[in-house]
């Protein structure tokens, strides 16, 4: 197991699933342990587990869940299982790729076996080891990411695209924690990220946990903060980024990205090649809309009148004239992002 210092989201171990109750930070640090695919599924709905390599390497180990948990005789009723499970998990939440990812990449390996037993061990292994390959992929990024950023560099982040977001060590936050072994002196400032406050519960979590210097803004002090020069760069993470180089991310990153631009900030996006969807149209991606308590109350208190009508998108999209670069495993693309994305592929 890849060795790394700080948190570790989500791990398999003794064939069960443990996890990092992410609903319950920053006030208690508590892990869930589940051997039952339908547990994941809801851990995923509920954002016990966010983020989209996290998603993904859950979805990924749920289905291996999926596979012990059966009681099939042959391999079609296995595969036929997994198929049900993978529905179920698949619905959780519709914006991030990686999820689809994850589960396709178990179907396949789960569809070359013969054996039942044989499916069962290969689909665990392939979860476990999509889990370490996240940390690898995380580190190589960050490395590369780290090349952009000068040192005493403020660097303003969005939503939670760190350890707790990934298996361990993060995207975007990855880049930051690469950026300072790199013997960099940075600071961070994250915005706290309404209406479920990844921001303040997450980032600042485990930024703070990590020791790094970070101090938490409210969303709205995004423009106060460029125009007084508190912030040289931005970077964020991704949950789809289409070939265009158009990037889905937390409701609130195109509003950072535009300020950005306004005060000439370069804006980063940080994110594996498993964020990529090279397939669809940047107008046909599914933007999960939640349920409006989220915005009419801070946890249990209501901080709105009754009945008020409410829109809760849970993510956006940021054109690619707004972008600085994507930062990947495989290195950085600059615009024009067509042709950038592609050659990353084509390097693969
Ligand atoms: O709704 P969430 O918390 O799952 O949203 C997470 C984000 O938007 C992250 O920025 C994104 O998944 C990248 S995580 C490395």
């Amino acid at each position: 197991m890849e060795n790394v210092t700080g948190l570790r989201t989500v791990e398999w171990k003794n064939n069960k699933v443990i996890m990092i109750e992410q609903t319950k930070l920053p006030n208690e640090l508590i892990f869930v342990e589940y051997d039952d695919f339908k547990q994941v599924a809801n851990a995923i709905k509920t954002l016990i587990v966010r983020g989209a390599p996290a998603i993904g390497v859950s979805g990924a180990f749920g289905l291996a869940l999926a596979a012990l948990q059966s009681n099939a005789t042959t391999k079609e009723e296995l595969i036929s299982d997994l198929k049900k499970a993978k529905q179920i998990l698949f619905e959780t939440r519709p914006t991030a790729v990686n999820l689809v990812w994850g589960l396709e990449k178990i179907m396949k390996v789960a569809n070359a076996e013969t054996t039942i037993d044989q499916i069962k061990k290969s689909v665990i292994d392939e979860a476990k080891q999509m889990a370490e390959d996240d940390i690898k992929i995380n580190k190589k990024m960050g490395k590369n990411g780290s090349e952009l950023f000068e040192n005493n560099d403020t660097i303003m982040t969005h939503c939670n695209a760190g350890a707790l977001a990934t298996v361990a060590y993060g995207t975007a936050l990855g880049v930051i924690r690469a950026t300072k072994e790199s013997g960099k002196n940075v600071k961070v400032i994250a915005t706290e990220t309404r209406p479920i406050q990844q921001g303040s519960r997450l980032t600042a979590f485990e930024l703070k946990h990590d020791g790094f210097d970070v101090s938490l803004i409210p969303d709205t002090a995004v423009g106060y903060s460029m125009a007084n020069g508190l912030v040289n760069k931005v970077v964020v993470g991704a949950d789809r980024i289409v070939r265009t180089g158009h990037v889905f991310n937390k409701i609130g990153t195109y509003q950072v990205a535009t300020m950005a631009k306004q005060h000439g900030i370069p804006f980063f996006v940080a994110a594996p090649l498993s964020t990529f969807d090279m397939k669809t149209n940047a107008e046909d991606v599914i933007i999960e809309m939640r349920k409006g308590s989220e915005v009419t109350g801070i946890g249990d208190k209501k901080t709105a009148p009754d009945g008020i009508g409410v829109i809760n998108p849970a993510f956006d999209m940021t054109p690619p004239e707004l972008i600085t670069g994507i930062i990947t495993e495989k290195g950085v693309a600059k615009p024009p992002y067509e042709e950038s994305i592609k050659k990353l592929f084509e390097a693969n």
